[in-house]
């Protein structure tokens, strides 16, 4: 199984990358250091996690120390809902350009379907506005054109809001980076971007254990649990192996040294294809809700709505 996976861009983006959300100031830098030195070349940020600016100082000594170039590492960041507006855009990716020490990102995302006003938050429906992905989308191309997002794309975009966008798309989204697990699948989506070409990247890839915004833990699930005994793997390095043979990059949080290491020992081994039909059998829950933004006031009045509707 190769390392990495190949965008439409034609830009490989490693398949193991590490995610830095929910990753405390004071220790996602040196979990960034410990991944990149462990072998990660793929590192997962976002202007909303408030740690970019940690994770650049990080970079920067590992590039002053030599152990990699820029050009080896495939770096993502994210515009977060209030800075949808077309002459937001720009500002929003220097801001973390700016914060990660770099001069361009690998792969530039929108964070998630829907808009609020600037320099608010996503906890009061007040605070929501009209989105109109197509005009953001637009700005993302001109950052796409002039170099400093190589690729751009997406993120929280179910089947029919990626629909609408490619529709629109001069430039098509590279990525969908959604929660993906053996805990919630997401085959409709799959298929999707297996027709269009859109790579799709598993946040949560193991269920986001232990976070307040988890309502679940795909690290117990009993299929998972018997696949790594009968392996020889731990029930995270199972989880991480499926999305990878279902063909999608995973971006792994942690800030333990012995955990970035054992995230990314899943490339000399396989879950063999009569264990991988056994996944089927596993009872279907999203587990990252984002309950919080559905409610009779808000864009989104039902779950339905937020995941899969066309708002
Ligand atoms: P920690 O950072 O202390 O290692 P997700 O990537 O699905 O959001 O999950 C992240 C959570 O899973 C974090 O709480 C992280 O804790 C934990 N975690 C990361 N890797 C492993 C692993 N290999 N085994 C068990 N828990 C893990």
């Amino acid at each position: 199984m190769a390392r990495h996976f190949v965008l439409n861009t034609g830009a490989k983006m490693p398949s193991v990358g590490l995610g830095t959300w929910q990753s405390d100031p004071g220790v996602v830098g040196e979990a960034v250091y410990a991944a990149v030195k462990a072998g990660y070349r793929h590192i997962d940020c976002a202007r909303i996690y408030d740690n970019e600016k940690e994770v650049g100082l990080a970079l920067k000594k590992l590039f002053e120390e030599g152990v990699v170039k820029r050009g080896d590492l495939f770096i993502t960041s994210k515009l977060w809902c209030d800075q949808h507006a077309p002459d937001d855009v720009p500002v929003a990716l220097d801001e973390s350009l700016n914060d990660l020490q770099l001069e361009y990102l690998d792969l530039y995302l929108i964070h998630s379907p829907f808009s609020v006003k600037k320099g608010s938050s996503i906890g009061n429906p007040e605070n929501y506005v009209t989105l109109n992905i197509p005009a953001t989308w637009a700005a993302m191309e001109k950052l796409h054109d002039a170099g400093k997002a190589r690729a751009i794309g997406v993120s929280n975009f179910a089947s029919k809001k990626l629909g609408d966008l490619l529709a629109v798309a001069r430039i098509p989204p590279a990525v969908d980076q959604v929660e993906c697990h053996p805990v919630w699948q997401q085959t409709k989506l799959h298929s999707f971007c297996q027709s269009t070409g859109v790579h799709l990247s598993a946040y949560s890839p193991l269920g986001s254990p232990g976070s307040t915004w988890s309502n679940g833990n795909v690290l117990k699930e009993p299929v998972v649990i018997s696949i790594a005994e009968k392996l020889g793997k731990t029930p995270a390095q199972v989880a991480l192996r499926w999305n990878i043979q279902m063909g999608h990059s995973v971006l792994p949080k942690s800030v333990s040294e012995e955990r970035i290491k054992q995230n990314l020992d899943v490339y000399d081994w396989s879950i063999p294809d009569d264990l991988l039909a056994k996944f089927s059998e596993i009872k279907q829950t999203r587990l990252q809700m984002g309950k919080f933004i559905v409610n009779k006031d808000s864009v989104y009045k039902t779950l339905e709505e937020l995941w899969d509707g066309e708002i």
